[in-house]
């Protein structure tokens, strides 16, 4: 512990301190990404190309491969990264709220550049609560939005087109290049935190630029510690340019405190059981993802995949409880509950900064290692305008230095961590009052090969067998135990969260409660309106879950059971599951709080 509370800590400063493990280099053929002090730090597309095999275009491939893309052929490799949209094409969005309608101008003149990373001073991101008191940063925090607000409507970075982007992207108004119907979606998988660190980056940069000041940061909603779990007050001034009139105002006024497992029903908990609560979840969901960055950051998305399942990691799960529990309750849950208009609410990126916080924590924490070797993921290219009013192309692999603080200039102030230290997280209030409520032993069933539909009266519990009980320590490290939940449908004009627990059976018998909270599958309405102008019923999704159990199951000392009783706490919205099981998959790092 006394290491991750060390200055190398919190910012992105501790880039090449850290030796980076060696790469199992169990996906693609990717050269492992060096961090070697004293060359210039950059992961440049040619040096990473110039030791890769060569490139097929995939899209030739995809079609006649089926599922089968990402398998080597010969000393090829198929590369599949998502690329940015051919602008000229944009489509109605699914944007109810919008009236489908989130295209920016287009201009056909328009070149693309590659994006030169800005030589500007390190800017330092701040919490929200406390910026709060510092005048002189708040003037200018609001001017600049006051700025961005007063641009002509179709400048790119008007305040509403700039928020357009994230229903461009959310809300499939761009197809994938080279794809007639394969919408491009930046929720729900391994793109959801670099797109969403780019979008933040060029709107800091806007920003600044708009006051003429390169210093310029937006501030973190520091939800991940006591003081900051309350919505932002600087958000709170009628009289404010960052003020937003679509909010739940039960939540963002009077110090009510923000609940991480929020399913719009009012959580009962006294504060400070809340506030315990939010940092178990977050001391979990890193303890638990720490070994291998899919269940943190989402699975793999990949160009012209049409039928993929939406597999949100599970920063993005603690994330859309917070879009949710800012947004009105009712309607289409404008602003932030609804991701058309999300990014129309200041808070937006106020959230996100402290969502990237997270990833920039997360990826501290496991030395600095890349998340994922797989030029499907590095090379994924997304479109900006940034703070020189140029349209510019940027990679993920673009943001990863290892010599400098951080390519993109920015790093975070270090704030405590409460979360990484000790809390008892075990037994969860809402699993003891179950237990004083229903004192036998119930027989459970397998989950079988039939679909079931969750009922939020009644839990559904399973008895799953584990692929191996006992593990050495060295087998532990190798491979992670994880809860893998299979073809999950929602009607997507719902939101839809459930809560999944583990507990250990007597034989086959469950006992009373459900034992230890693992995680969550949330997912925010996605609404649709239809040709004729009345809102559809939305398509069912399918979506799939992990979640790595390893630590947990040491910590309730289930090492020697063959099986567990795997609860589904459906909390809103309906939804369908396809399948239960555990598994064992291939770490990518040995770290562990
Ligand atoms: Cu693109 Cu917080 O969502």
């Amino acid at each position: 512990m006394s290491l991750l509370l060390n200055s190398s800590f919190t910012g992105a400063s501790s880039a090449c301190l850290l030796q980076r493990e060696r790469s199992r280099r169990r996906r693609l053929h990717v050269p492992g990404v060096t961090c070697r002090q004293g060359s210039n730090g950059d992961r440049s597309d040619a040096a990473r190309q110039q030791q890769s095999p060569p490139l097929l275009d995939r899209r030739d491939m995809l079609l006649g491969l089926g599922g089968l893309y990402g398998v080597t052929a010969g000393p090829k490799v198929l590369a599949a990264p998502i690329m940015p949209p051919d602008l000229s094409k944009c489509y109605p969005a699914t944007a109810p709220a919008l009236d489908n309608k989130c295209c920016p101008p287009y201009d056909p003149g328009e070149t693309i550049s590659e994006y030169s990373f800005p030589a500007t001073p390190l800017r330092v991101r701040r919490p929200a609560h406390i910026v709060k008191d510092d005048q002189e940063y708040m003037d200018k925090y609001k001017e600049a939005v006051r700025r961005m607000k007063n641009l002509p409507a179709d400048h790119p970075w008007n305040y509403y087109q700039q928020a357009n982007i994230h229903c461009q992207y959310c809300n499939y108004a761009y197809h994938q290049q080279n794809t007639d119907d394969v919408p491009i979606q930046v929720h729900f998988s391994w793109i959801f935190l670099p797109w969403h660190r780019y979008y933040l980056h060029f709107y800091e940069r806007i920003l600044g630029k708009l006051i003429d000041d390169d210093t310029f940061t937006i501030p973190f909603w520091n939800w991940d510690t006591k003081d900051g779990m309350t919505f932002p007050a600087i958000f709170q001034d009628a009289a404010s340019p960052l003020y937003d009139p679509r909010r739940d105002q039960r939540h963002v006024k009077d110090g009510k405190i923000l609940d991480l497992k929020y399913a719009y029903t009012e959580n009962t908990a006294s504060d400070s059981e809340i506030i315990r609560e939010n940092l178990c979840f977050i001391q979990k969901t890193f303890k638990h993802s720490l070994s291998l960055a899919e269940l943190f950051m989402g699975d793999p998305v990949r160009a012209g995949e049409k039928e993929i399942q939406e597999a949100n990691g599970q920063m993005e799960v603690i994330h859309n409880a917070a879009h949710m529990w800012v947004g009105e309750p009712d309607g289409y849950k404008e602003n932030m509950g609804d991701f058309s208009t999300a990014a129309r609410d200041s808070v937006f990126f106020c959230h996100h900064c402290n969502v990237d916080r997270m990833w920039d924590i997360y990826r501290n924490l496991r030395g600095n290692r890349v998340e994922f070797e797989d030029n499907d993921w590095l090379d994924s290219t997304f479109l900006f305008h940034d703070e020189n009013e140029q349209l510019v192309k940027v990679k993920a692999s673009q943001m990863l230095d290892c010599l400098n603080p951080t390519k993109l200039r920015y790093t975070f102030e270090q704030v405590p961590l409460p979360w990484l230290g000790k809390i008892n997280c075990q037994k969860t209030a809402e699993t003891k009052s179950k237990a004083t409520t229903e004192l036998s032993l119930t027989r459970v069933n397998e989950f079988g090969t039939t679909a079931q539909a969750l009922d939020a009266s009644n839990p559904l519990r399973v008895i799953v067998a584990r692929p191996k009980k006992n593990r050495k320590k060295k087998e532990k490290q190798e491979k992670v135990e994880v809860i893998q939940i299979k073809d999950i449908k929602v009607t997507t004009n719902e939101t839809a969260r459930f809560d999944v627990y583990v507990a250990v059976p007597y034989g086959d018998l469950a006992g009373p409660d459900y034992g230890e909270f693992a995680g969550s599958y949330v997912r925010l309405a996605h609404r649709m309106k239809g040709s004729d102008g009345t809102e559809e019923q939305g398509p069912k999704k399918k979506g799939k879950l992990k979640l790595g159990i390893t630590p947990l199951l040491e910590d309730i000392d289930a090492e020697d059971a063959d099986k567990l009783v795997v609860t589904l706490v459906l909390r809103t919205g309906s939804v369908t599951v396809g399948g239960v099981s555990i598994n064992l998959l291939q770490t990518d790092s040995t770290a562990a709080i």
